[in-house]
Parts: structure tokens; sequence; C-alpha cells
């Protein structure tokens, strides 16, 4: 389809929802209202997508939205979109309602979903990447990334002063289900002792030699950050074979969990919606398709779904380095 032709898009949300999604919401809202064009927003993910589960938005709808978490669209993962007959329904629902184009706001999953039924059905749509993990390729940060690093380095700050004060080794894990973005800026930001993420090889064997050399230079108490995704093992199982091998500490672990997930989205966060949800929309204008809009070095650019979803995302390994030679 030309791109000038595109006069109704609709906009959903997907997969774990992120702080900062509403603030996308908001800005693909105002900037397609701007361009004259009709906006339809889509109730739980490709859920509603296949079920007709969408109304019109206009620009006072999203008034009030920008500083609050989660997503006034709901989000789901959606098991019948990935046969094709959901896909068939979802088509069908988006041609009742004239919709000439997509706008995802979701990750990994959603654009995963998103590549196959645009090649299906022929329908131009455009990616923002809202997940926390911060694991797509061809942005340098997803929304609610920041969100929610600020949320687990709050939390580790608290969880520092009781370790000192009883002089323990707490095992806190981050979320980030394949990634450690979410753990090596933690890990960093806070200053815990060790960062366990499934980008860097790693044995238990080492980390037990890294906590014993700690307590030789003294120190009283410590903070390991895993990230759920890490190669080791569940948090639980790393704590207690630390516990056996090292009896200088008493061992805790804490799971912040799905914390990471809700609150107020931080500035960044809402400027980076902003720019991505106005640039979605501007990049269909100009024609593009089937690509995911992020910012790499402060600019707007396009990455194919494909490379999107397929292309490794790797942690910056001067950032793990780094991590390690200040944790001494
Ligand atoms: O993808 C975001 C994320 O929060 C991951 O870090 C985590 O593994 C997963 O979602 C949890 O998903 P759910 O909320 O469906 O349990």
């Amino acid at each position: 389809m030309a791109s000038n032709l595109i006069k109704r898009i609709a906009v959903f949300t997907s997969g774990g929802d992120a702080p900062g999604m509403n603030a996308a919401i908001r800005a693909v809202v105002r900037t397609a209202a701007h361009h004259k064009m009709h906006i339809f927003g889509i109730n739980n993910g490709y859920e509603g997508m296949i079920d007709g589960d969408m109304r019109r938005l206009d620009i006072r709808d999203v008034g009030n939205i920008i500083y609050r978490g989660g997503t006034i669209l709901k989000t789901a993962r959606s098991q019948r979109f990935m046969t094709a007959e959901g896909r068939r329904s979802a088509y069908e629902a988006l041609q009742a309602f004239d919709v000439d184009a997509c706008i995802a706001i979701g990750g990994n999953g959603t654009f995963t979903g998103a590549q196959v039924f645009s090649e299906e059905y022929n329908i131009p749509i455009i990616g923002v990447p809202g997940t926390i993990d911060n694991d797509l390729y061809g942005t340098d940060y997803t929304i609610g990334f920041d969100t929610a690093v600020n949320t687990a380095v709050q939390a580790l700050d608290k969880i520092r002063d009781t370790a000192d004060s009883h002089n323990r080794l707490f095992f806190v894990e981050v979320m980030g289900r394949n990634s450690g973005f979410i753990a090596l800026s933690t890990g960093i930001a806070s200053g815990a002792g060790n960062v366990l993420i499934p980008e860097v090889d790693t044995s238990m064997d080492r980390l037990i030699e890294l906590l014993r050399l700690g307590v030789k230079r003294k120190k009283m108490f410590g903070i390991v950050v895993v990230a759920e995704g890490n190669k080791l093992g569940t948090t639980h199982e790393i704590a207690r074979q630390v516990n056996e091998a090292i009896d200088f500490y008493d061992t805790k672990v804490t799971i912040i969990g799905h914390m990471q997930r809700g609150g107020s989205p931080s500035a960044l966060d809402r400027l980076l919606a902003s720019r991505l949800g106005f640039g979605a929309v501007e990049g269909l204008i100009e024609g593009h398709k089937n690509e995911m809009v992020g910012l790499v070095n402060n600019e707007v650019v396009f990455t194919s779904f494909y490379d999107a979803i397929t292309k490794e995302k790797k942690p910056n390994q001067n950032l793990v380095r780094m991590a390690e030679i200040l944790a001494i």
C-alpha cells in the first residue's frame, strides 16, 4: 500500500508490559491525529485484534497517561495468534474497521507475530520496542528498561542497608528472561559485588573464588545480582551452593520480580517512548513497513523485524569488565 493512502491506523500493546508504554500510545495517537489519520486502540494485544476488540482513540483519550505505568490498552501473550486461524480472524477484524496499518508496541514475541502477519496479509506494521529486558537489536534502549533498572537499584540500596547491618551475603534476582541488561546496569549502579548474566560464561567455582577473595579483602557483606536467565541455575540453588562452600556469610535470597514491570516511567523512558511513538507514525507515512523503530546513537532508525528479532544484542564488554574492576 502506498504510504499516503494510510488513513486508519490501529495501535496495540503486547507481551509483558513496560513502564512508558502509555507514553508511546499517547505519542502515536497525537502524531496520527496531527496527520489527520483515524486511530484505533486494540485492547489486549493480538487477543483483542482476533476478537475485533478495538475502539477509536482521540487526542483527549490519551491525556493524563504519560506518567502512568502499565498500559491503558492492556496486554496479553496470545497463543491464538500463533495459529493461522487466529491470524485470519485478526485480519478480518482489521478489515471490518478498514484499518490500513498497525503499530505494535512490545518485544520479541510481539514482533515475531507481526512479521508473520504482515507477510501473510500484506499489512504495513511498525514495531515500537517496549520491554524492560532491553534485548532487541536495532535500538540502544527499549521503553521500560530505564525505569526497571531504577526500581531494581532502589531495592538494592535498601537491601544493602540490611546486608551491611547483619554482615550477610544477598543474592538478588532481577528480571531478564534471556538477557542480562537489567542485571548488569543494576549491578553497576548499585555497586554490587558480583553480577551473573547469561551473556558471560562463568562457573560456580569462579563465583566462589571471587567471593572468597572478597572475604580476604575484608568485605563484611556482599550483594550478588543474578539475572533470572543466568546459566548457573536458579537463584535459590546458587545461594545454596555458595552457602555450603563459604561459611563466612549468612546468605539470603531476594527476588524483586514483577515490581520491576510497574511504576511511573522515568523521564528517560517517557522521552524515548515519545520519540519512538512519534517516529513510528511518521515512519509509516514515509513508507516504512515491517520494521521496528529504534534509537541508535540518539538518532531514530528503522530495523527490519527479521533483524530485530534474530540478531543478538549483547551487553557492552567494557561494562562487564568495568563492573568487575569496580567491585574489588
Ligand atoms: O519480557 C519481560 C519479562 O518481564 C521478562 O524479564 C520476564 O522473564 C518475563 O517478562 C515474565 O513474564 P510474565 O509476566 O508473563 O511472567
